[in-house]
This record gives C-alpha cells, sequence and structure tokens, in this order.
C-alpha cells in the first residue's frame, strides 16, 4: 500500500489508473478507522481495480472545536488495518495540503432541504464542510464509484445532491450499518463513552428496533413520541432529535401513506459523546 500526502501524487496515481483503463473506487473517512469502516473498504476493494482510502480529519465540517481537538487519530493503526484489506492507496494529507488558502474558499455548495434539517439544524456549516472537503476528494482521485455508510444517512442525501448539482461524474454506492454484537452502531466516538454509558449506549438501537414492530399500527407521531420518552429514561441519555422522514427527500412524513421508504434518523447525547444512528421502518 502507498501512503500518498500531496494532491499531485494521488493525482498522479489516479491519472496512471485512468490511463490503464483501471476502475477506481474512493472511502472517504475521518481515520479512527473501525469494522464500520473496513466494511466500505471491502465493498470497494470487490468491485473495483483499485481502491484509494483518505483518512483526513476535515476542520471544516466540525462546527464544536472539541469535537475537533478530542477527535480521535490513530494513522499508524489505520495505516495496518488498509493494509490487511489491500487498499493500493491511503491519502492521508495535511490541513495545508488540502486548504492552502484556508478553509473559507469563498464557495457555498447549493445543498438545498436535505442540508438543512436534522444535522443541518444542529450543525450550521456542517454539511458545507463535508461537500467542500468530498467535492475536493472525488475531483483528485476521478473515481468511478465512491462508498459512504447508512449510519450517516443524511450525509449520503446531501452527497448526492452535491454530486448532481457539482456535476461530478461518479456513482454513490451506500452500504448498511455495521452494529457491535449488542446493536451500538459502530462509530469512532464509541471510545469516549465511559464503561457505565457503553453499557447503556446498545438501548438506542434496541428502542428503535422494538418501534418497527408496531410501527404500522400506530399514528407516525405516536412512535415518535414512544422512542423519544424510552430512549430518555436511560441513564446518562438525551435525544436531541428524532426525526421519522421520507428517505429520498428527508422531509418529515406525517402520515404513512406518503412516502414508500421511511426512515427514522436520531441524535442522542450519552454523556458529553453525540451518538446518531438510524432505522429503517419501510423500504
Ligand atoms: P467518518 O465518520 O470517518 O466515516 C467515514 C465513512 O464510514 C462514512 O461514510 C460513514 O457513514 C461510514 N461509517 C461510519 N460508521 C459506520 C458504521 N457503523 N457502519 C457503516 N458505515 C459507517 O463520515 C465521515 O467520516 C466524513 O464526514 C467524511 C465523509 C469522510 C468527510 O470528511
Amino acid at each position: 500500500m502507498k501512503v500518498l500526502r500531496t494532491v499531485k501524487e494521488l493525482t498522479e496515481f489516479s491519472r496512471e489508473l485512468r490511463a490503464q483503463g483501471k476502475t477506481i473506487g474512493l472511502v472517504p473517512t475521518m481515520g479512527a478507522l473501525h469494522s464500520g469502516h473496513l466494511s466500505l473498504v471491502k465493498r470497494a476493494r470487490g468491485e473495483n481495480d483499485a481502491v484509494v482510502v483518505s483518512v483526513f480529519v476535515n476542520p471544516t465540517q466540525f462546527n464544536n472545536p472539541d469535537d475537533l481537538s478530542t477527535y480521535p487519530r490513530t494513522e499508524r493503526a489505520d495505516a495496518s488495518l488498509l493494509e490487511g484489506e489491500q487498499v493500493d492507496v491511503m491519502f492521508a494529507p495535511s490541513v495545508q495540503e488540502i486548504y492552502p488558502s484556508g478553509g473559507d474558499e469563498g464557495h457555498t455548495f447549493n445543498l438545498g432541504y436535505v442540508a438543512e434539517v436534522m444535522e443541518g439544524a444542529m450543525r450550521p456549516g456542517h454539511f458545507q464542510g463535508v461537500a467542500q472537503i468530498v467535492s475536493k476528494l472525488l475531483r483528485l482521485t476521478v473515481p468511478h464509484r465512491a462508498y459512504f455508510g447508512e449510519k450517516d444517512f443524511q450525509q449520503i442525501a446531501v452527497i448526492r445532491r452535491m454530486v448532481l448539482t457539482e456535476n461530478i461524474d461518479v456513482e454513490i454506492v451506500s452500504c448498511p450499518i455495521m452494529r457491535e454484537a449488542d446493536g451500538l452502531a459502530l462509530s469512532s466516538r464509541n471510545v469516549r463513552l465511559t464503561a457505565e454509558q457503553r453499557k447503556v449506549a446498545p438501548g438506542i438501537h434496541k428502542v428503535l428496533a422494538e418501534s418497527v414492530a408496531d410501527f404500522n399500527s400506530k399514528p407516525i407521531q405516536e412512535t415518535c413520541d414512544w422512542v423519544v420518552k424510552q430512549i430518555n429514561a436511560l441513564p446518562f441519555c438525551k435525544v436531541e432529535y428524532f426525526s421519522i422522514v421520507d428517505g429520498v427527500t428527508l422531509k418529515p412524513v406525517t402520515a404513512r401513506e406518503d412516502a414508500s421508504h421511511i426512515v427514522g434518523c436520531i441524535t442522542v447525547y450519552c454523556g458529553d459523546v453525540r451518538l446518531i444512528d438510524n432505522i429503517c421502518y419501510r423500504k
């Protein structure tokens, strides 16, 4: 595996592969890799001639400086995990390399409604930062396919919108959520949970999964209220938002007949760790 740190090296690598008619799969990450990330890498490995994984903690998508400074950084371990998955390139640039003129580049992406709600409302500027880095990574790598996890359900909708409006020719592949055996969605932030918080955190998925059982027999608002109440009753846990939305438009769904794809998206503070998860009610 090659570890590339500059834009020039990555562009040259990609140009060469394309000239040879090879397909490229890109997996963007912020490192601190776990099996959730690796599921994307494995999928990319199976579907492309070459796999590029970026490891870059993107400062422009953090609206909270503490979250940025406490974000785990484990580059050595990441490199050896990626090596084990037969990745061709780990792209691990410096902030200066990606943002030579600083993070504010005076370009605002038109991301529309999908970026305004839920995470967009709670984390102002977050999706602008995500669109900024992902568009750069796509333009540099020029992959045939790029892989994203459904754990960040809204992020996929935002990236699809960005790719469409920026006319970027790439297939966006969405991959299922990987969980611990007890149901907790794998996340780089889980390491920040205390032992006691870690014990209760799987309750989030448990409540969501239980809410699927009688989703069809209750008004949607009742499901919504029930989930919030159950999760708020867990020690350390406070729901930030829970929204039951159309899986494509992310508009709130008030009547089941209104959407063929329905997803419940949640963010919960477990102590001071912000956990994000979702559940599919209908597809
Ligand atoms: P990061 O949080 O490192 O996640 C990288 C990718 O791994 C994302 O597509 C995310 O949805 C996926 N992922 C994380 N946990 C997962 C899990 N438990 N199961 C399946 N997939 C999972 O998301 C980002 O980084 C950044 O916003 C990024 C897109 C890299 C832009 O900076």
